[in-house]
């Protein structure tokens, strides 16, 4: 028997689709402590953990059978990798299931920021009744640049075609535009036509601080920006001084370069209260249909390895 330990509330798929002749499963719903997981590591072939679980070698050096270690979400951050190569245990992820959740969050947000609910949300909350159409937009016939033509970028490309906008993309590899989407020969061209810019690109030494005080000075004045990939790409400081001076109209954040580990924890941030602006708790792929997908997916990858 192949011997499992699933944590942190996989979803319940995993244990329908793992065969139960060959896989002794133990599911638990949360993350462990430090020293609960080093005693429950020691005899498993494999752990399947989300974002919470840090496998650093100091817990690895428990793991006496580990082969493999399934992360049942995007990044493997919360593995020590170099420890794993050097003791052959194979770590799997999955980066794609979520990107159709990502690309309908980005819409929701592009209609909200042309609609300033935002900013109607904050007056109706305070007993404030402002009916206006004042910059208020359809977004039908408005330029959408997507910074990083991926798996995201590209099925948001779909979908914001469908709503009747113009799609422009950026990617530094060659990637082909999907519909009527039209390809831009570097970001400042981008940049510059676009009335909505959404990034899409992965953390890299490249995309680190990919746009700053110079990149927002080049958007369009009152242009919308959106960040639902990694919070180290934007600078944050810029962004708030672009908005009060009311140079870019809104924005949507969903990541951050300072996100709490954990649930219920305090957290600031500099774009708080800022103007027409949404701020979500890196939930662009939280959904039910992700987390079962990213389940399917994983078991997929554990049953070629493993059998
Ligand atoms: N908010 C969330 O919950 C959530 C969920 C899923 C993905 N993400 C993040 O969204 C981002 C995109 O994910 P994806 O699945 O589409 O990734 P992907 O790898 O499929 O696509 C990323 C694209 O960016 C391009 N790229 C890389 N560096 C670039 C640069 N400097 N300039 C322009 N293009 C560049 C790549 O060539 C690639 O086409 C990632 O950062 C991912 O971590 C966030």
């Amino acid at each position: 028997m192949i011997k499992i330990l699933l944590l942190e509330n996989v979803d319940k798929i995993t244990l329908e689709l793992l065969p139960k002749n060959k896989y002794s499963i133990e599911y638990i719903d949360h993350a462990l402590k430090k020293e609960d997981l080093m005693q429950k590591i020691v005899n498993v072939d494999i752990i399947g953990i989300r974002s919470k679980t840090k496998l650093t070698s100091e817990v690895l050096k428990n793991a006496l059978s580990l082969k493999l270690i399934a992360c049942f979400c995007i990044g493997t951050n919360q593995v020590d990798l170099e420890y794993c190569k050097n003791n052959n245990i194979q770590v799997i992820n999955s980066p794609h299931p979520s990107g159709r959740s990502v690309a309908e969050l980005v819409i929701s947000q592009i209609i909200s920021l042309a609609r300033c609910i935002p900013v109607h949300m904050n007056n109706s909350n305070n007993n404030i009744w402002n009916k206006t159409s004042k910059n208020s937009f359809e977004v039908r016939g408005k330029t959408l640049g997507i910074i990083g033509y991926g798996n995201v970028g590209s099925q948001l490309s779909t979908l914001a075609e469908a709503m009747g906008m113009r799609v422009v993309f950026y990617d530094i590899n060659p990637v082909m535009g999907l519909g009527n989407s039209e390809k831009c020969f570097n970001m400042a061209e981008l940049l510059r036509v676009s009335d909505f810019v959404s990034i899409h690109v992965p953390e890299t030494e490249l995309t680190i601080g990919l746009i700053g005080q110079k990149e927002l000075s080049l958007m369009k004045k009152n242009s919308y920006l959106l960040n639902l990939s990694r919070g180290s790409v934007l600078d944050l400081g810029h962004l708030r001084n672009a908005i009060d001076s009311g140079h870019i109209a809104g924005c949507a954040l969903d990541v951050y370069p300072n996100e709490p580990k954990s649930n219920n924890s305090n957290w600031t941030n500099i774009m708080q209260g800022a103007r027409n602006t949404i701020l979500t708790p890196h939930i662009g792929g939280s959904t039910i249909e992700a987390q079962k997908k990213i389940a399917i997916d994983i078991v997929e990858k554990i049953r070629n390895i493993m059998e």
